[in-house]
């Protein structure tokens, strides 16, 4: 069954001058109250427009960060509301709560294409609990649900499963479409040869996805810290460089598995190293040369050059995870370069989100615009190629609560 099997989108379903609960995911990140990266508000646009447009009351529902014990006025929705209404050009109230009167208030007063957006949902314990009582408070205050928070998908919380079950008419937003049409189609049917490119810091953290892959694709490059506890696996003496020491049987199983169904791993054949993740300089070596006391900080320019040829005849590239320390200028090369081979192959390129989503948009230049997919979900776009059912995908099938 294809990944939007049975999903009705916004376009399909009755929301003229209905109220809208929209879940959309605006856990953006933020300093001292300031959003530093509205990519993901930005990227809800389109649907909160089209609603507006087809005179729905809007009423934007997220989570902002992890609070773990009620409301935390420094995830107040109130940061988010600003820009949003920045880019909408309308006032956004921000009722006190998500729930209740405070909430009923303001959803009740809205006329058709005005916009609310609900105080951080996580203020409520029972939202991560997927509680029943709270998505039914939740449900009072609309008529219709549509989920366009890609970022949350994967997780079983009221506002994203409960409450969805609650509706007869439901259904996906924009966005949502538009991650799981790009995503599903790794999954379901990529254009051969695909090229998988994992980094990060841990292997432990890409096992289940690193399994997923190999049944899938023709070739894995491995870069980031995680690339050292491979290149010991195989032998390498990464001298101080980060490596899982529990993980190498790990990395030899992973490697043995590769060897078996035909896939082609590429790990580096050098790297940028330093004495510490403070330093401001490094010096490139070989990765079989890595002087006492350096840790390989980034992948070198002869190992740059190797990924960029196999993914010169890919047709379909997906990437997870920086090559090195990019936000270090000095360590940011291998990220950046594979960024741009990436941007530059001809390929189907998909970004999964979070880290590779912020290193493709600082790599500059036209790099982020050629890519053909930069998701928005961390988390979520990496369950979804795993090929796990998602519970925020799963409860939009079929027409009747
Ligand atoms: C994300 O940022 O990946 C999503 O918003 C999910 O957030 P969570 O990991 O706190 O559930």
């Amino acid at each position: 069954m294809g990944y939007l099997d049975g999903i009705r989108t916004i376009k399909d379903l009755p929301i003229e001058n209905k109220r809208l609960f929209l879940r959309v995911d605006f856990n953006v990140p933020l300093d001292q109250g300031k959003v530093t990266d509205d990519t993901r508000v930005r990227e809800a646009l389109p649907t909160i427009k089209h609603a507006m447009s087809r005179g729905a009351k809007v009423i934007l529902a997220s989570h902002l960060g992890r609070p773990k014990k009620g409301p935390d006025p420094a995830l107040s929705m109130e940061h988010v509301g600003a820009v949003l209404a920045e880019h909408l050009k309308a006032e956004v109230h921000v009722p006190d709560d998500c729930i209740g009167d405070a909430a009923k208030k303001v959803v009740f007063d809205l006329r058709d294409g005005q916009v609310c957006l609900l105080e951080n949902l996580r203020f409520h314990l029972e939202e991560e609990k997927d509680d029943e009582a709270f998505a039914a408070a939740l449900s009072q205050l609309a008529d219709v649900y549509v989920d366009d928070a890609f970022g949350a998908v994967h997780r079983a919380h009221a506002s994203v499963h409960g409450l969805a079950k609650l509706f007869r008419d439901r259904g996906c937003g924009f966005l949502l479409e538009k991650e799981i049409a790009a995503l599903g189609k790794l999954v379901t049917g990529a254009d051969k040869p695909y090229v998988a490119v994992l980094g990060g810091a841990k292997v432990s953290d890409k096992i289940a996805v690193v399994e997923a892959l190999l049944a899938q694709v023709d070739a894995l490059v491995i870069g980031g810290a995680m690339a050292n506890t491979f290149l010991a696996a195989m032998g390498k003496d990464c001298k101080a460089s980060k490596v899982e020491g529990d993980k190498l049987a790990l990395a030899r199983t992973l490697l043995e598995k590769a060897k078996q169904k035909g896939v082609e791993v590429l790990v580096p054949i050098d790297g940028v190293v330093a004495g510490s993740l403070e330093a401001t300089e490094g010096a490139v070596v070989d990765v079989s040369s890595v002087p006492d006391g350096k840790m390989i900080l980034d992948i070198g320019p002869k190992t740059i050059e190797l990924f960029a040829k196999r993914f010169a005849n890919a047709k379909t590239i997906f990437w997870n995870g920086p090559m090195g320390l990019f936000e270090k200028a000095p360590f940011s090369k291998g990220t950046f370069g594979v960024a741009d081979a990436m941007a530059n192959s001809g390929a189907f390129t998909v970004v999964g989100g979070g880290d590779s989503a912020a290193a493709v948009n600082a790599a500059g230049g036209d790099i982020a615009k050629k890519m053909s997919h930069i998701s928005t979900g961390g988390g979520a776009s990496l369950e979804l190629i795993e090929g796990k059912k998602l519970p925020g995908i799963e409860v939009l099938r079929g027409t009747t609560a």
